[in-house]
């Protein structure tokens, strides 16, 4: 395909880069390269293996991604702010997106404490567990529509709509609108992409825009007409007075559905990928399905819906040693961090009954992901339910392919063929 003259010159400044990285610390990373987005592991490896950073000139960034600097990173806050705002140096190339108006994931405390606690209520583990039956009989909804067993796609039938429902109905967005919000969240996920396009940097921009456009009606409705649901929890906030303004609560809105979305679809997805590639551990959840939530835990360290982390570097400070300076951005290797020999026994290998180590994979401290029960809480159902549904499943052509994204890893389509 011919490329456009804008790719060309992107291509040839990427190229550039690359050459610049290598001169100067003997090694090139290419997260983008369509090896490295099939299969990220090896080249995680190599830079592990290598040391403890790698100055990345592509990203403009230090990479860690052994797992002792990447726990130590995530949860210290006041020296590794997710506040791209901070110790910002003007000019410099940033791979920290720009929020339009900061939430949760991009605050630092206090604000960032105050924001949480308005909505943590709702995704505590008991709340999330109270929804299990209903999330179970989703499940079969979308499992009875199949019309035929012998080839269908994975993604498009449970993947992607069940987080989408479910997120939409815990918000009180209308279901019924999935369509039309669930394309502005794929959209708006790809501004997390430190390597995207301008044009793709705009369209996650005008994706952001028209969600918020889409609550602005829903939250004049709640303000008339309150709900058990998280919309009116929030509404009721924002009239109480300090706690939230109105842009907060269309940013954190936005932030629910956007990262409650496309994670835990590639959390199914993934998950159900490695499990058909290794059909002897798909057995032995079959043998003893009370191995299904342990499996769910080693499916999110074996690959991670979420790949890399952010962080600015707001002091100079060392991170076990390895001295950074103020301004400088830091990449996490989540993924990588997974992988690691120091933390885990055999770490390429797919242990559905693994008990040792804890991955890394909802982050850690103060931004440690507040939707973690509830995508475990779905992709053990969705396991469990095909499981009970299919008496064999297994993969189909074409062979399932991951999409270019470099921290949001998922599948394009998961063809399979089942037998009930
Ligand atoms: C398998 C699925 C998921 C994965 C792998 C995942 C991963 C993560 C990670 C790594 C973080 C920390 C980011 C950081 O420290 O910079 C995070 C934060 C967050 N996640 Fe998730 N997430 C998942 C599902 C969900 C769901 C279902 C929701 C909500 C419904 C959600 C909402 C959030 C929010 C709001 C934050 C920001 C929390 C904060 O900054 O205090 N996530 N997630």
């Amino acid at each position: 395909m011919a490329l456009s003259l804008k790719q060309a010159v992107r291509k040839t400044a990427m190229q550039a880069m690359l050459m610049r990285e290598r001169f100067e610390s003997g090694h090139a990373y290419n997260p983008v390269a369509y090896r490295n987005t099939q299969n990220p592991y090896p080249a995680y490896a190599a830079l592990r293996e290598r040391g403890q950073a790698h100055r990345s000139r592509l990203m403009n960034a230090w990479i860690f991604g052994r797992y002792e600097d990447v726990a130590a990173i995530l949860p210290d806050w006041q020296r590794f702010s997710s506040d791209g705002r901070k110790a910002k140096r003007p000019g410099k190339r940033t791979v920290i997106p720009d929020p339009g108006t900061p939430s949760l994931l991009s605050l630092d405390p206090p604000d960032h404490r105050r924001l949480r606690g308005l909505v943590s209520k709702a995704f505590t583990p008991r709340a999330v567990n109270a929804l299990e039956p209903h999330i179970r009989s989703l499940m079969h909804e979308l499992l009875d529509g199949i019309d035929d067993l012998s080839g269908f796609d994975l993604m498009e039938v449970v993947a992607k709509p069940l987080p989408v429902i479910v997120i939409a109905e815990m918000l009180g967005v209308p279901v019924e609108d999935r369509p039309r919000f669930r394309s502005w969240s794929d959209r708006r996920a790809r501004i997390l992409e430190p390597t995207i396009a301008p044009e793709e940097r705009a369209d996650a921009i005008r994706a952001g825009a028209d969600l918020d456009a889409y609550f602005a009606p829903l939250i004049e409705e709640r303000r008339a007409d309150p709900q058990e649901d998280i919309l009116s929890g929030l509404v009721q906030a924002e009239e109480e007075g300090d706690r939230l303004d109105e842009a907060e609560m269309i940013a954190l809105l936005r932030l629910l559905l956007v990262a409650g979305n496309e994670t835990t679809v590639n959390l199914i997805g993934n998950g159900m990928l490695a499990l058909l590639k290794h059909p002897e551990q798909l057995q032995r959840l079959r043998d003893d399905p009370s191995l299904v939530p342990s499996a769910v835990e080693e499916l999110l360290r074996y690959d991670s819906p979420v790949q890399l982390d952010l962080r600015r570097i707001v002091e100079d400070c060392d991170v076990n040693g390895f001295p950074v300076k103020r301004g400088e951005d830091i990449v996490m290797l989540i993924g990588g961090a997974n992988r690691d020999p120091e933390q885990f026994g055999d770490p390429d290998g797919l242990d559905v009954g693994r008990d040792q180590g804890s991955h890394i994979s909802f982050g850690r401290g103060i931004h440690a992901c507040i939707g973690a029960p509830l995508a475990r809480l779905e992709a053990r159902i969705a396991i469990e339910v095909l499981l009970e549904r299919f008496s064999s499943i297994r993969l189909a052509d074409p062979p399932a392919r991951f999409r270019p994204s470099i921290v949001l890893r998922g599948l394009e389509s998961l063809p399979v063929a089942a037998e009930a």
